[in-house]
């Protein structure tokens, strides 16, 4: 495995293991996907809410690498689940990409509508516009209601999944139903680092407790989306393809589960 190796989904798509999230990457977005994108990811994770769309279009595009080689992912927000605009969002996002498909299309949160929404984005998909259908903070009942409703089973559920908060039975559930499973914060935002626990496992595999971390999600099967702005830290988070972790060591992170998120409960929500 390495930073380029792909999972195959349900709909028979291919998606590379570990993506550049850039949630909050303000304005030093296009240079941190630029830098990704030269040090060999090419999964870049972002959302029409992150309103850096451009910055993720422009760094796609400086960079060279032909289009059909870099995964890209962009999420549906809660105001156009409402409001009925999958169509215009969309359009809206390639255009800001300034691509015309997206990888990976995925439902944000699921807000009221997002099983109209879902049925939307099947015909876009079939459109060409989509290559793959996902969606976003999904628990169990918001995914039996789509699977209901659509007979469509999503290609990936992105959630919130980090030593601290581990949904283990949606990560089951997932599992069994063979759609790709997705960690967003895997770090944390960074509250897992200094765990003593991961440090200490990390001193024995000379790595770092990013590293660790992004190592277990990994070996769990989970597709990793670690957010950095930094150089250094985005060549850190790539350098997880050398070294692996023991069962025991899997298992002793497993057990620093609190469910404890540091987002909000997709039951729960008020955006
Ligand atoms: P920065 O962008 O300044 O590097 P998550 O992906 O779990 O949301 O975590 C993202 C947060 O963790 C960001 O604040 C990011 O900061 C920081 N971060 C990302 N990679 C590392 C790393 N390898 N070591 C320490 N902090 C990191």
């Amino acid at each position: 495995m390495n930073l380029q190796t792909r999972i195959r989904l349900n709909d028979g798509n291919e998606i590379p293991v570990e993506a550049l999230g850039v949630f909050q990457s303000a304005e030093a977005t296009k240079e941190a996907v630029l830098t990704a994108l030269k040090i060999g990811y090419r999964h870049i994770d972002t959302a029409a809410v992150y309103q850096n769309e451009e910055a993720v279009g422009q760094a796609i595009k400086e960079s060279g690498i032909l289009r059909e080689e870099i995964f890209v992912t962009t999420k549906l927000w809660n105001e156009d689940i409402r409001q009925g605009r999958v169509r215009e969002a969309l359009a809206a996002s390639l255009q800001k990409l300034g691509l015309d498909y997206v990888d990976l299309y995925l439902i944000h949160w699921p807000a009221e509508g997002y099983v109209e929404a879902y049925k939307t984005m099947l015909e876009l998909q079939k459109e060409g516009k989509i290559r793959s259908i996902g969606v976003s903070n999904f628990k169990i009942h918001h995914l039996e209601k789509v699977l209901a409703e659509t007979g469509v089973v999503p290609a990936i559920d992105q959630m919130e999944f980090h030593p601290q908060m581990q949904d283990n039975q949606l990560l089951a559930y997932c599992k069994d139903k063979n759609i790709g499973f997705e960690a967003w914060s895997p770090l944390g935002r960074g509250a897992c680092l200094n765990n003593p626990q991961i440090i200490e496992i990390g001193r024995k595999y000379n790595k770092t407790g990013a590293q660790i971390i992004l190592r277990w999600l990994l070996q769990k099967g989970i597709i990793i989306l670690p957010k950095s702005v930094h150089e250094d830290r985005i060549r850190e988070n790539a350098a997880i393809y050398d070294f692996a972790l023991t069962d025991q060591d899997v298992e002793a992170i497993n057990n620093l589960n609190e469910n404890k998120r540091i987002g909000p409960d997709p039951d729960n929500f008020d955006f």
